[in-house]
């Protein structure tokens, strides 16, 4: 198929909100416990932080980071993480069924955030517990001194506050999976009632309200309205979650998953400003996408272990060619609505749904889906563009006709353009003709793509998958011309 887009300096979405490349921490499976975190693994630091971790985690450009769940954080008492690790006690976690020994908990993940220069982004429990809980570790994390809980982190050797920023207010509480489920009415008093009184606490911080933990939950929009009704006012962002794969072999939906993503961005934004609307408000609530990935669901259904272990090998999803097109896909998808999303974490970082893997005791490595990750978070910088290609459409059985080219460009500081694109056509290559503004030529062209789609990454092969220079680039007069391999993802820079 042919298509062709123009990059245009005039045409600003808004600023690349750092921010936009988060990642997430969960105490589930081997995401904590022998991922970022093994004691006595030959590349531990003298905090048992694995330092080869560290470099991928550095590498991949993460900005921040969710933590410490998830499902877990629900039935989570921060307290136990904290203080000397002798007398930290062991305990159920009832979300993953496994047991936690709290060897790593909230002062832990602060230490290594720092190492790793990326911003905490702390949920807090609203499942099982409330208010109260929430004001003592806020109070514990970000008051200076002279409380008793202030007083306690200095004692535990932190003697500066943390000074989190952005907190959750629960997770996924629409979810009757989630230890504490609530009703979207119970919800969104809770929240507001928690906002309230940690805005009198610490009025820098910066709040997010559970949304739907996935489209397809029966109550999605009417969750977010009903939830900002309560808590318009006292809350900067609501949450998103969405987690695709190929359910049933059907790969062109899956392709499209970038597609879908948008139009639930899109949705709800608008359940927020109708919200807004009817409350009178200038305010805009943002979004906040702290759950993001491809997930073999189908594959691994997402259960918690029957046996009661410790750190168990859970949802390990090896991601190949299409996942990681279907990945940069997403971010394009993020890159697009930058105006209104404000926040986004992929998940997870280590192991669980992850661009890192590691064997304990063994080597790390890059997944497929690193590289896109890895590639947007460096190169996209400055202001999105707004970029409409005209192209073919390619016909998915769960989103209808879908765009077989998908694409974003950011404009840097000294005039650069990077273009990322996608093409979701399995069918064939795409010759995409690309007009350029005055003075630009292609400085950098990279690809990932491949003959064999169900190509991997391995400890025996970790650099199997891996972008490689793109090919097939002329330049007539000041269009470009880039030939797209079917289902690929090619990242292209003008300077
Ligand atoms: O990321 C894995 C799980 O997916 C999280 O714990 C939960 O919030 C979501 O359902």
């Amino acid at each position: 198929s042919t298509a062709r887009l123009t990059l245009d300096p005039a045409f600003l979405i808004g600023p690349v909100e750092p921010r936009l490349f988060g990642s997430f921490v969960e105490h589930m499976g081997r995401c904590v416990y022998t991922g970022i975190f093994e004691p006595g693994h030959p590349l531990a630091d003298a905090d048992g932080f694995r330092t080869d971790v560290l470099e991928l985690t550095r590498e991949l450009g993460v900005t921040l980071v969710r933590y410490p769940g998830g499902n877990f954080v629900s039935n989570y008492r921060w307290e136990d993480g904290v203080g000397p690790v002798e007398e930290r006690p062991a305990r159920l976690d009832l979300a993953w069924r496994s047991l936690e020994d709290n060897s790593f908990g909230l002062n832990e993940f602060l230490a290594w955030a720092a190492r790793a220069g990326i911003e905490p982004m702390m949920a807090l429990n609203l499942g099982t517990r409330g208010v109260a809980e929430a004001l003592e570790l806020v109070e514990y994390a970000n008051y200076p001194g002279g409380t008793r809980l202030s007083d306690l982190r200095r004692a535990h050797g932190v003697d500066k506050p943390h000074d989190i920023r952005l907190w959750c207010l629960g997770n996924e509480l629409d979810g009757p999976w989630q230890m504490g489920h609530k009703t979207a009415r119970e919800y969104g008093r809770l929240a507001a009632e928690t906002a309230r009184a940690l805005r009198r606490l610490d009025p820098g911080v910066s709040l997010v309200a559970c949304g739907s933990s996935n489209s397809g939950m029966p109550t999605f929009g009417q969750w977010e309205a009903e939830v900002l009704e309560s808590a318009y006012d006292l809350v900067d962002y609501i949450s998103l979650h969405a987690y695709y794969d190929p359910a049933d072999g059907d790969v062109d939906s899956f392709l499209a998953s970038g597609a879908d993503m948008e139009h639930m961005i899109r949705s709800i934004a608008a359940t927020a400003d109708h919200v807004g609307a009817k409350l009178r408000s200038r305010r805009k609530i943002k979004l906040s996408f702290d759950e993001w990935n491809v997930w073999y669901q189908s594959r691994f259904g997402g259960e918690a272990s029957l046996e009661w272990a410790e750190h168990p090998r859970l949802i390990e999803n090896v991601y190949d060619v299409t996942d990681a097109v279907v990945v940069g896909s997403l971010l394009i998808t993020l890159l697009r609505n930058a105006d209104r999303v404000g926040v986004a974490c992929q998940a997870q970082l280590a192991n669980v749904i992850a661009p890192i893997m590691t064997e304990p005791g063994g080597p790390a490595w890059r997944q497929s889906i690193f590289h896109p990750f890895a590639l947007t978070a460096r190169h996209a910088r400055g202001q999105v563009l707004r970029v409409e290609p005209e192209c073919a459409s390619v016909s998915t059985d769960k989103y209808g006709e879908a765009p077989a080219i998908w694409a974003t460009a950011t404009l840097g500081d000294a005039g650069e353009i990077t273009l990322f694109v996608v093409n979701r056509d399995r069918r064939g290559p795409c010759e995409l003709r690309v007009a350029l503004p005055q003075g630009l030529l292609p400085a950098e062209h990279l690809e990932l793509a491949d003959d064999d789609l169900s190509a991997v990454n391995s400890a025996a092969d970790p650099g199997r998958v891996a972008p490689r220079p793109g090919t097939g680039l002329r330049m007539d007069g000041r269009d470009a011309t880039l030939t797209l391999p079917p289902v690929s993802w090619t990242m292209i820079r003008f300077a």
